[in-house]
């Protein structure tokens, strides 16, 4: 089988990658003033600028390509028709399935699955009513007044994320609350303001088996039962979601109050199915359909757009040239918008847990670098962090500008202050600021010569640092819907290209069978495991002090 590296494109474009190191960015804009129409794509709701990435007419044309050579057209077709492309799971990748507005059937293992994905929608629906209109009453018959999601990873991030961009378009029928962490500093904090009377649990868990997240389960359980004292109360005011109805059965939810989802859907894109009930308790069904409606857009758009003109492709193939023939090893997101700052922390699982791996399909080790580092916060409050590191440091981190043109709450001159640095960074990234700039500069406010000789080294801005912005029209459900779609799809492409599986997570596996056996040494006195002298030391030390 040809290793990526090998196919033409691939050694085209590392032979591009060394000239290009000589070129800055300045440069490309100044010989041709067409960069931005040339390098930029414009869909309903979003404007999508990559003309300040170090691609030239001759590199893109290489990069589409590297996507042709990787066959990149029938991997999409694969993964939207329901073939088993997650190879060491043996499962579909249909997250796409949850959000088919269309509705067109689509037939996985003999069943067509967008029957399944109707009902359970249209049991989400019904549901949300129910506790939304007051008509779902707690044990003392008084409606809901808070949510507690439980849950970690994809059963937390994405409708914590979600709920966090569209708090403001919430009314004041609930309200919800998250909990993920084992410490349980977490949910103590959200418990001790919450009255058992009206709280509903949501227990998120594709599994059910995550120890995090059934031990929050459990102290929510033993909490509730503090006040209940009965254990029949436990159906009106706790719901799960998985696929193990054996153990949300064990655990005493009824089979009633149980939502489903299927293996074909990995826990990081599983914000679409009822693991996004949270969202829709909080914002209402329709908001819960719209964010679908956004992502199902995008999912036409990945499938029909030419390659030149693929938004989601030219993300991944513009990440792959950064990461693995630039050598940039990081890459940061930074939202200009108040309400997606939860949008780093969801995209560092969704590429890093999809594409951080280091052999291909077939199981050979891999010769170039993966996925980069994934990281960032809302751009403001990073200016005031990182971003000295950004624009002087000397490792190079391309970075997602991302902002909205219409702020979800206008306040006096906030929104134009906020864009006018969101323009000014990622211009400062690209020009930087030479030795001639900054005399110039110097000298009109009337420095010494021997003072300019002094500061200006320190002063120079290298620039050439690449970015990416994403105009989106608002921060409303549709556009969330899109945007999370749009790096879905960018996380598959990218995933293609490297020729690896986006899909398993073995390496989250590793460190949780090592923790439930120290978790039994904690525990229990009499358990002992052999460990290597710093992990045993460390353990010692632990038990030896803790009360
Ligand atoms: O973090 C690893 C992981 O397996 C994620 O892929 C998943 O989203 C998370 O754990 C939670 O898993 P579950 O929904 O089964 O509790």
């Amino acid at each position: 089988m040809t290793n990526r590296s090998q196919l033409a494109s691939w050694q085209a474009l590392e032979k591009s990658a060394s000239s290009v190191k000589n070129t800055h960015l300045k440069t490309l804009f100044s010989e041709d003033n067409t960069r931005f129409s040339q390098f930029s794509q414009q869909i309903p709701g979003v404007l999508f600028d990559y003309s300040k990435q170090l691609v030239t007419k001759d590199i893109f044309s290489q990069l589409i390509s590297l996507a042709k050579e990787c066959d990149i057209a029938s991997w999409r077709n694969k993964m939207f028709s329901g073939e088993k492309i997650n190879i060491t799971e043996d499962r579909a990748v249909l997250h796409t399935a949850l959000r088919n507005r269309a509705h067109t059937p689509l037939i996985v293992d003999g069943e067509n699955i967008t029957t399944a994905v109707d009902a359970e929608l249209a049991k989400i629906k019904a549901f949300v009513a129910k506790v939304r209109s007051g008509q779902w009453q707690g044990y003392t018959n008084k409606a809901v007044k808070d949510v507690v999601s439980i849950g970690v990873g994809g059963s937390n991030l994405g409708p914590q994320m979600a709920t966090e961009a569209l708090k403001a378009f919430a009314d004041d029928t609930l309200n919800v609350h998250y909990v993920s962490n084992a410490d349980g500093v977490q949910v103590a904090s959200v418990l001790k303001n919450l009255d058992p009377e009206t709280t509903l649990f949501v227990i998120s868990s594709k599994t059910f088996t995550t120890s995090e997240t059934m031990t929050n389960a459990k102290t929510a359980v033993a909490w509730f039962l503090d006040s209940a004292k009965d254990e029949s109360a436990i159906a009106k005011h706790f719901v799960a979601v998985s696929t193990n109805l054996e153990k949300t059965a064990a655990f005493g939810i009824s089979d009633d109050n149980v939502f489903t989802m299927w293996d074909w859907v990995g826990g990081r894109f599983s914000l679409w199915s009822a693991i996004g009930l949270p969202i829709a308790l909080y914002l209402g069904y329709e908001t819960f359909e719209a964010i679908l409606e956004g992502a199902f857009e995008i999912d036409e758009h990945f499938k029909s757009a030419p390659l030149e003109e693929n938004i989601p492709l030219i993300m991944a193939l513009l990440s792959v040239w950064n990461t693995s023939f630039l050598g940039y090893t990081a890459q940061a997101i930074l939202p200009y918008d108040q309400a997606l700052h939860m949008l780093p922390a969801y995209l560092q699982q969704g590429e890093m847990e999809s594409n951080g791996k280091h052999v291909n399909f077939a199981g050979e080790t891999v010769p170039y670098t993966t996925v980069p580092i994934i990281w960032g916060m809302t751009g403001i409050n990073g200016q005031h962090a990182f971003y000295q590191c950004l624009h002087q440091g000397n490792v190079i981190v391309p970075a997602d500008f991302i902002a909205s043109v219409k702020p979800q709450v206008a306040v006096d001159k906030h929104h134009d202050i906020l864009l006018s640095n969101f323009f000014a960074q990622t211009q400062a990234m690209m020009a930087g600021v030479d030795a001639q700039q900054i005399t110039a500069d110097l000298k009109a406010k009337g420095k010494e010569q021997s003072e300019i000789d002094a500061l200006l080294k320190h002063k120079i801005h290298q620039g050439n640092r690449p970015t990416t912005s994403f105009l989106l029209d608002t921060v409303d459900a549709k556009t969330v819907g899109r945007l999370i779609a749009l790096y879905e799809h960018k996380i598959f492409c990218q995933g293609i290209i490297l020729d690896i599986c986006s899909f398993d997570q073995w390496g989250v596996e590793l460190g949780k069978g090592l923790a439930s056996k120290i978790e039994a040494e904690l525990v229990d006195e009499t358990v002992t495991n052999s460990h290597d002298s710093s992990t045993a030391g460390l353990i010692a030390f632990y038990k030896s002090q803790r009360a």
